[in-house]
């Protein structure tokens, strides 16, 4: 039973940034009532990754029902909401018009607020939301929060003034993203997509020490500051990284760290170039071809259908390579907290569902004493009860979008 206070407010929250069709209800940004996720990976898995043209499509055939049922879901109609929120970036463009669209025509019908919300904020705001829900209302700042996703992997440091919260990014990927590098190899292994879920469940069949990878083919070298960028948001954090006013000016630097330049990016496209080098030199490409006839003909494989068409040595790879991509994550994320002296460790999205990423850093940073939280592995991966909460401090500060605001593909957090 839902009880209800007079303080309490509903916010419907809409998500469709990537490849996920997702609406939920949440109270006070601290109890999720309703939580749905339509995903399209049956669209895209034939073409191994995300079609923008498609998501799009898919997306606007799902977000009616969807909307319907988390409503339905929370007893709740469209009067009784007190706002909207969806998501403004970043992630792809036309599938981030679909939802803002809806969700702007839908706020405009209702007569009732709508909040833009960032999706990454979304992510670290899904750690916030379950531990309020676990009744944790107890924050000890500051906090650093790992947002590794088939987007992204990016280091922010966060910070609470009265209810509205800020950003500072201290570190990203110059490359690929964490997830993404899981979804090549997978896809580069014809394990289909995404690949994140089954190297995760395959891995725990292989031995990590059988491959090794060099540190040198999960770092980059950093020779060229120039280094090309995909977005103009990661443009700008390339500069900010190289001057010094990059650090934030209402935290005390001290000169040993100024000297070092400490960075904490990461780079993963190196580890995936060592997989496809190691396919090569191992002649593998006979057998991946026929894995990937295989698995393509079963319409959801199990993980016994996985098992019987991978062998030892392709296990063995897949073992190896999550041991690294994990060892690399862990080691840069407590390095930052350590410089900056973090009281409380947050570890999202998707690949936070993975579980030796969990357990790694769980170990590791107990050494450390410092507690680290992850979101449940639902709110881990894509949703909108996550966009919903984050939406909440900005409803009391009553920071609502106004009505001519658009999509931002490559939207900054800040
Ligand atoms: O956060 P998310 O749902 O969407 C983005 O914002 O990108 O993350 C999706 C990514 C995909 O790359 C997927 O392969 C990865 O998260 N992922 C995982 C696991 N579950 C999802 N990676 C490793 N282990 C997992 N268990
Ligand atoms: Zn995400």
């Amino acid at each position: 039973m839902i009880v209800v206070r007079m303080t309490d407010s509903f916010i419907l929250g809409i998500e469709s940034s990537c490849d996920e069709t997702a609406a939920a209800v949440v109270r006070s940004g601290e109890e999720v009532i309703s939580n749905v996720v339509a995903s399209q990976i049956s669209v895209h898995q034939p073409y191994g990754g995300v079609v923008p043209e498609l998501a799009s499509r898919e997306h606007l055939r799902a977000i009616v029902p969807v909307v319907r049922q988390a409503l339905a879901d929370a007893a709740k109609n469209y009067q009784s909401i007190d706002a909207l929120a969806v998501t403004q970036g970043p992630g792809l463009a036309g599938a981030l018009l679909v939802g803002i669209s809806y969700a702007k025509a839908l706020a405009f019908a209702l007569e009732k607020p709508l909040i833009a919300v960032n999706h990454l904020e979304g992510h670290i705001h899904a750690v916030l939301l379950e531990e309020r829900q676990k009744g944790n209302h107890e924050l000890r700042f500051p906090v650093l929060a790992l947002v590794v996703s088939g987007g992204h992997t990016h280091l922010y440091l966060a910070e609470q003034r009265g209810e509205s919260w800020s950003y500072e990014n201290i570190g990203h990927t110059r490359d690929d993203a964490a997830g993404e590098a899981f979804d090549k190899v997978a896809k580069l292994l014809g394990l289909g997509y995404p690949g994140g879920p089954v190297i995760d469940r395959l891995a725990k069949h292989g031995d990590p020490r059988a491959v090794k990878f060099a540190p040198s083919q999960i770092k980059h070298p950093d020779r060229n500051p120039a280094f090309p960028q995909k977005t103009p948001r990661d443009g700008a954090l390339e500069k900010e990284l190289h001057e010094k006013q990059s650090w934030s000016s209402g935290r005390p630097r001290p000169e040993s760290q100024a000297a070092e330049h400490p960075r904490f990016d990461f780079s993963y496209s190196g580890i995936k170039t060592a997989v496809l080098r190691y396919v090569e030199t191992h002649a593998l490409a006979a057998s991946i071809a026929a894995r990937r006839k295989a698995l393509s003909e079963i319409s959801k494989p199990t993980l016994e259908d996985y098992l019987a068409h991978c062998d030892q040595q392709t296990l063995d790879l897949i073992a190896s390579f999550q041991r690294a991509m994990v060892g690399d994550l862990v080691a840069k994320t407590l390095s930052a907290a350590r410089k900056y002296e973090i009281a409380t460790l947050f570890v999202t999205g998707g690949v936070a569902a993975n579980n030796e990423l969990r357990q790694t850093f769980e170990q590791e940073a107990a050494r450390d004493g410092l507690p680290v939280y992850f979101p449940s592995r639902p709110l881990s991966t894509d949703n909108a009860a996550m966009i919903a909460a984050a939406a909440y401090p900005k409803f009391v500060a009553k920071d609502f979008a106004a009505i001519d605001f658009s999509a931002e593909a490559g939207m900054a957090l800040r």
